[in-house]
């Protein structure tokens, strides 16, 4: 099996049964303020796009390039579909010209052939990704690869059944908009990008020590932000704020932690496993060297990408649009179809457009409460977004179903909220479309409550995170009596069963010597 890194969360696969191209990602994304890095431009793409599978984890635009899928991949390869309940992925793929389908079903291995086996694992919860994520995991000829992406699997045991994996690439890094977006003063900022930065590492250690795979490759992040807007966001220095990190900072931390099995994948180096062995090649002769001269690399990069950030903006505007009026056509619809959703958001949340110059222009809310858009009548509101009017415009022209990941992490919008966190919201605006709507609010009301409880440092709680269900007993650290799970960052307070981080959830624990046994 040879893999071949195609920058970010892109590789392809390539076995004597058949290659296999993944999420190939190279236009920027989220009103171009992500590009991939290193830069992957100049790979031989029409070369890579002969494939005879693609598969698409999900539909994150840093994943799912419609511009570069429609050009560069052979529409004859087989697409395999991961099991989302929703058709919106094959829809697009189907729009960019591709006609063949294997539809996988979650946790069940398919046999392609020739002895090319693979599964795919499907993350259905409307908070993974833009509703819904996968990881892929690719057996040939005695080799098997986890292709775990940005994926958050509660637990990787599916795959650890399936035999000893060789090659785990899973995220590592950011790639995200929390905690730069937020409006909140620099010092608080700093602490939260810390903490963030020092829990997605802890993450991935979680992930690479229940996989126990032969070799590890940190993918999937991060972006570079080429636009002098956002260039600040870029990690130049180490930073422990950024949330950034690149893949030489992980790998020092990592090794740093006594691991010595992890590998870089630049775009174009090649990692070739044969039996016991795994030969990495590299298109620069020092990786050490490459990632040293960073910023060198990205001032090129920018200069480069300058007329295409230029030409993208230049499509944002379209002030023939009545955005008051065209937020009532789309969204008051939606907040009447929303029960679930819309009661747990409850009040308003404001959204403030800015103008070209900078100063706010109008100032709308959503209703949650009477159900409609309007005004803002100088209310108290829960949540507060600011950004361009243009980008608003620019959504509204586009149909496009999921604000929330095109403005947040497009990192030219600002939020901030009065009171803790509403996980609601966030999903609300990633559900912009009727079919996406309908499937948030069932599943929500679908959820089963936990019944199953273990015991961790001198305390009993139930097995699975209230959040999105990640087992505690692999994911919970204790420190007092606040729990962190670590998949996300979420908090507890185990004497009353509080969440820190958000407001509507509840964990049920008791101190282990006075439980009562269940
Ligand atoms: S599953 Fe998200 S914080 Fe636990």
């Amino acid at each position: 099996m040879r893999v071949t890194g195609t920058g970010h969360a892109g590789i392809r696969i390539d076995t004597s049964a058949g290659s296999i191209l993944c999420d190939p990602w190279v236009n920027p994304a989220f009103f171009a303020s992500w590009f991939p890095f290193p830069d992957n431009s100049q790979l031989d793409w029409e070369g890579l796009g002969r494939t005879d599978y693609l598969y698409v984890s999900h539909l994150h635009r840093d994943h799912f390039d419609a511009a570069h899928l429609r050009r560069f991949v052979s529409k004859s390869a087989t697409v395999l579909l991961p099991d989302y309940p929703s058709t919106q992925l094959e829809d697009e793929l189907r729009e960019l010209g591709f006609t063949t389908f294997l539809r996988t079903r979650s946790n069940e291995p398919i046999g392609l052939g020739d002895g090319l086996t693979v599964m795919i694992q499907t993350l259905t919860s409307p908070n993974d990704g833009p509703i819904g994520d996968s990881s892929l995991w690719v057996e040939h000829d005695g080799i098997r690869l986890l292709n775990q992406n940005d994926a958050r699997p509660t637990n990787l045991g599916e795959f650890t059944k399936l035999g000893p994996v060789d090659a785990h690439l899973l995220q590592f890094s950011g790639a995200i908009w929390y905690p730069m977006t937020y409006d909140l003063p620099e010092a608080t900022l700093n602490e939260l990008g810390r903490q963030k930065r020092s829990r997605q590492f802890d993450r991935t250690i979680r992930y690479v020590d229940d996989l126990k795979a032969r070799w590890v490759f940190p993918i999937a992040g991060p972006p570079c932000f080429l636009d002098d807007e956002l260039w600040a966001l870029n990690d130049l220095d180490g930073d422990e704020a950024n949330i950034f990190m690149d893949q030489q900072a992980f790998i020092d931390q990592y090794e740093g932690r006594g691991y010595d099995n992890g590998m870089i994948l630049l775009p174009g180096s090649v990692a070739e496993f044969t039996g016991d062995a795994c030969a990495l090649t590299h298109p620069v002769s020092d990786v050490r060297r490459f990632f040293a001269h960073k910023v060198e690399h990205l001032r090129a990069y920018r200069e480069r990408q300058r007329p295409v950030i230029e030409a993208e903006k230049a499509l944002w505007r379209h002030p023939e649009i009545d955005v008051l009026e065209e937020l009532r056509h789309r969204i008051e619809p939606l907040l009447s179809q929303s029960t679930f959703l819309a009661s747990r958001v409850g009040g308003a949340v404001l959204l403030e457009l800015k103008g070209e110059d900078g100063d706010i222009t109008q100032s709308l809310v959503i209703d949650f409460d009477a159900r409609q858009v309007r005004p803002y009548a100088d209310e108290a509101v829960g949540y507060q977004f600011r950004t361009g009017r243009a980008l608003i415009e620019h959504l509204l022209h586009t149909g496009e179903t999921d604000w929330i990941n095109s403005l947040m992490l497009s990192c030219r919008c600002s939020a901030k909220r009065h009171g803790p966190y509403n996980e609601a919201v966030f999903v609300f605006l990633k559900c912009l479309s009727p079919e996406r709507m309908q499937y948030a609010e069932s599943w929500y009301t679908g959820q089963a409550p936990d019944a199953d409880d273990v015991r961790i440092d001198g305390w009993v709680v139930q097995r699975r995170c209230p959040h999105l269900k990640a087992d505690l007993s692999r994911f919970a650290v204790i420190d007092g009596n606040v729990l962190t799970c670590q998949m996300h960052g979420w908090q507890f307070d185990l004497a009353t069963g509080r969440c820190l981080t958000s407001a509507d959830l509840e964990i049920r624990a008791q101190r282990a010597d006075q439980a009562v046994h269940r």
